[in-house]
């Protein structure tokens, strides 16, 4: 089993999510996906009709919204007060809105510490976690003895994020999809607050080419090295 923490960061399209679960699963670890903690809190901010360009008004929703997300990688589940949003922070509408509330110190603020809060839980109870997100392995878990930055071509991204979307039952054109994963990615990028970027001692993947299990198999055999 899995002691400590592997930080998985990288853009969207990746495999990110799929590739931390499975892992999780195999390690027997606990999970966490830090970016339906940002989702919630974006959900939060559009249902109160705030502007999710407006810092004060995000920052007082950040602070208001009971959430709580579950770190079992078998069934990862996202709660909004006591609703199971699990599905409504994946539409469109949220894609369009997380990175600039994402992009909020303050918010960032508050989710980095609960996210530390859970990790630590996580870590005494079971021993390891994999945990998600972009700023993982520079901000959330500096420490962690394993970190890896997944990459994919634009173009597999595209077709994988619009392959989920079908998956879901949400409308999509791979064209759209490259265009909204473009947009995201560019906004996450250049963000002054912890933008998406590797850490140094991060081991880069490129995933265009490979299954998820052979992306797992190579985590697992760099996990056994340095976990
Ligand atoms: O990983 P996912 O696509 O669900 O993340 C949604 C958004 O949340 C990202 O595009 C990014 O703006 C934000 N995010 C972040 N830091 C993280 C995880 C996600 O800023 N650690």
């Amino acid at each position: 089993a899995l002691r400590g923490v592997v930080a998985l960061d990288g853009p969207s399209g990746t495999g990110k999510t799929t590739v931390a679960r499975k892992l999780a699963q195999r390690l027997s670890a606990g999970y966490l996906d830090t970016g339906a903690m940002y989702r919630v809190i974006t959900l939060a901010v559009l249902r109160a009709g705030v502007d999710p360009a407006d810092a004060a008004a995000v920052t007082a929703v950040a602070k208001d919204t009971e959430f709580s997300v579950g770190t079992d990688p078998e069934r990862p589940s996202v709660a909004l007060g006591a609703e199971d949003v699990s599905a409504a922070i994946r539409g469109n509408d949220i894609n369009h809105a997380v990175s600039p509330v994402s992009a909020v110190p303050a918010v960032r603020e508050l989710l980095v510490a609960r996210q530390r809060r859970i990790i630590d839980e996580v870590l005494a109870v079971v021993g390891g976690i994999v945990v998600e997100g972009r700023d993982i392995g520079t901000v959330v878990a500096p420490d962690a003895p394993l970190k890896v930055f997944l990459t994919a071509s634009p173009e597999v991204r595209a077709a994988r994020r619009s392959a989920q979307d079908t998956a879901a039952g949400r409308e999509s054109s791979q064209a759209d999809a490259r265009a909204s994963v473009d947009r995201r990615d560019r906004l996450d990028s250049s963000r002054a607050a912890s933008p998406l970027r590797p850490a140094e001692d991060a081991v880069h993947l490129d995933t265009s080419e490979l299954e998820i299990d052979q992306v797992i198999v190579a985590l697992r055999e760099l996990a056994d090295h340095r976990g």
